[in-house]
């Protein structure tokens, strides 16, 4: 049995008291609950504080983004490294907005992929098609490329320390989720392809999180689907109460 895991990707938003009160608030309302596993995912300049805020509970720390060498001349990133070193366990690699906004390929990420591994993160690797995708009929060739090119030479053994977060482009930030019949199907087709890439039995046991508009209202549908293992959140994370009834949607 999969343990469900749902994430908070805070994204850029916050500023550190109010990341700080956030962080506090569900780490209280969660307690030492852990039949759902759980992690935050704050901007870069604040994880460090909220990597003390979570310390010694059941909330996991993660990063949004990171680079592939863990040193050097490389103004403004970040490596893994140095998200290890201020408390990070997790980092999400290839989200949608990286790829739409900063030009990230499938060949960067899977770099991105292998280093974070490397240095002993476990990474959530995000997937997904735009609606143009969907309506022309592409989501399975788009979903096969995004993972064979972010999964190459990926190993079973590797596969253990990963995460995949199917997050339909057209359902991210716009109030519009995937239906759990929507999700639910992406999510076997990931779990297919993965088996080939990587092994049936290490893509038996992968969590594969839906992501996209995912509020305290439509959470248990789509968290009762028998692939979906759990949520990678936005907008629905930055409000404690919403973020914990979403964690609580999780335990069935
Ligand atoms: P959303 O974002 O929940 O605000 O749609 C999800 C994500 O981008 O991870």
């Amino acid at each position: 049995m999969r343990k469900k895991f749902i994430a908070g990707n805070w994204k850029m938003n916050t500023r550190s008291i109010d990341g700080e009160l956030l962080a506090s608030a569900i780490v209280k309302g969660l307690g030492s609950d852990t039949r759902v596993d759980v992690a935050v995912c704050p901007p870069f300049p604040f994880l460090s504080r909220i990597g003390q805020v979570v310390r010694g509970t059941p909330v996991g720390l993660g990063a949004q983004n990171c680079y592939l060498k863990d040193d050097g001349a490389f103004t403004g990133e970040v490596s893994p490294a140095m998200l290890v070193d201020v408390g990070c366990q997790w980092v999400i690699v290839g989200h949608s907005e990286r790829r739409q906004f900063f030009g990230e390929s499938d060949k960067l990420i899977n770099q991105k992929v292998h280093a974070a591994l490397k240095a002993k993160l476990r990474v959530i690797l995000c997937i997904g098609e735009t609606l143009d995708e969907r309506n022309g009929n592409r989501m399975k060739p788009v979903l096969n490329t995004q993972l064979a090119g972010s999964l190459a030479d990926i190993s079973s053994e590797q596969l253990k320390s990963m995460v995949v977060a199917y997050e339909p482009v057209w359902a991210i930030g716009t109030g519009v989720n995937a239906t759990p019949q929507q999700a639910q199907e992406a999510h076997v087709f990931v779990r297919e392809r993965v088996g080939q890439l990587c092994g049936e039995s290490a893509a038996q046991s992968l969590v594969i999180q839906y992501g996209g508009s995912v509020k305290p209202d439509n959470a248990a549908v789509l968290l009762s689907q028998p692939d979906v293992d759990g949520a990678l959140v936005g907008g629905a994370s930055l409000k404690a109460d919403d973020f914990l009834a979403i964690v609580r949607a999780g335990i069935q």
